[in-house]
């Protein structure tokens, strides 16, 4: 573990940092941000550099008020205002066409930048008193697991990024639901917390969901992302518990994530989660435990897949990008 005292509460030394140009790990109910000032493009470079993120790779900007948006976005369709007033601040990022001023660093060169105002009590105080927008991708290296808490970010960036608002544990755990509200029908870029069927009802519209290879300006669409170290396994329950047996039989190092209790004749040595069965538990305990399992190091780390059900479709998306082709 990285011993960080860059670690506050302090919102003031986080406030301060922003204005110089330094970056700001910050809170939000999804998971953390790596901030930075979203009018500085001096401090967006030093968010990809130490993110280690292809610079075409857009960021979302982040803000206080609904009030803001037009100062950051164009053309604002009707739908947008009725989404961000049923969920923001919340696990929603929309994605309109861009103010001119808003850097090509930020948008990856597009006509289109991201919004979202978080729902995190910190961050927006924050964002209030800052004025203005806040970049923020997640707070860890590119292609790895996000971070849910503020040792997970110092353990990830260390002393590359200057303050680190501690705001606890993130309440949802995982990213966002986006929607691109710039074509003909709004369409769904990642599944979040926030589901195809409460975007439907808003704009009382059938929303497609993009899983397809157009969302690769989307890094969260690149396979293999939100990946720890250690080769994943996802398997249905069967092949599951098969491969369990095959790898005590072979005595190869394993870690398993599971939703049934452990096996009672299963090697105490072995590392058994049993996580939630309601998907909303289980996504917040997701990253912690996929970062748990890594730490251990060993030659593969199990995963019983869930139900192939609607109402996991965001933690199947996660799992999935984890999962290795071995
Ligand atoms: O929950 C979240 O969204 C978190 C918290 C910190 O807000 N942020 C986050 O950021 O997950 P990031 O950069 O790891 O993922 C944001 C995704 C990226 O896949 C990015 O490419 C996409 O949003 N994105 C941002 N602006 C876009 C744009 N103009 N067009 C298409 N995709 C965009
Ligand atoms: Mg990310």
């Amino acid at each position: 573990m990285f011993d960080n005292n860059n670690i506050t509460t302090n919102i003031d030394i986080a406030l301060a940092a922003l204005r110089a140009g330094d970056l700001v790990a910050f809170p939000t109910e999804t998971v953390y941000g790596l901030g930075a000032d979203a009018n500085n493009p001096i401090a967006i470079k030093r968010v990809f550099q130490v993110k280690g993120r292809p610079i075409d790779h857009p960021l979302i900007v982040h803000l206080a008020a609904a009030d803001q948006l037009s100062a950051w976005a164009r053309n604002i369709p009707t739908a947008a205002f009725a989404l961000a007033e049923q969920f923001w601040p919340g696990p929603l990022t929309l994605i309109l066409l861009k103010q001119p001023h808003v850097s090509p660093l930020i948008t990856g060169g597009q006509d289109t930048v991201g919004v979202r105002i978080p729902a995190h009590p910190l961050t927006l105080e924050l964002l209030r008193r800052f004025e203005s927008g806040i970049v923020g991708p997640s707070a860890n290296k590119y292609g790895r697991v996000s971070p849910t808490s503020a040792q997970h970010v110092a353990d990830d960036l260390g002393n590359e990024v200057e303050v680190i608002l501690d705001g606890g544990y993130c309440a949802v755990g995982i990213e966002s639901t986006i929607v691109d509200l710039t074509g003909n029908d709004p369409m769904i870029m990642r599944i979040g917390a926030i589901n195809a069927a409460q975007i439907s009802a808003v704009l009382s519209k059938d929303v497609q969901i993009n899983f397809g290879p157009h969302a690769i300006r989307t890094p969260g669409s690149h396979v293999s992302h939100y990946a720890p170290n250690t080769p994943v396994q996802l398997l249905n329950s069967s092949e599951f518990f098969a491969a369990i047996n095959t790898y005590v039989e072979q005595k190869i190092n394993f870690s398993a994530i599971s939703l049934h209790a452990r096996p009672q004749n299963l090697d105490q040595n072995i590392f058994w989660q049993q996580m939630s069965s309601k998907p909303d538990e289980y996504a917040h305990d997701l990253y912690a435990a996929l970062r748990a399992h890594d730490f251990l190091q060993n030659k593969i780390i199990l995963i019983e897949q869930p139900p192939n059900a609607t109402n996991w479709l965001a933690v199947l998306d996660r799992l999935s990008r984890a999962n290795t082709k071995l």
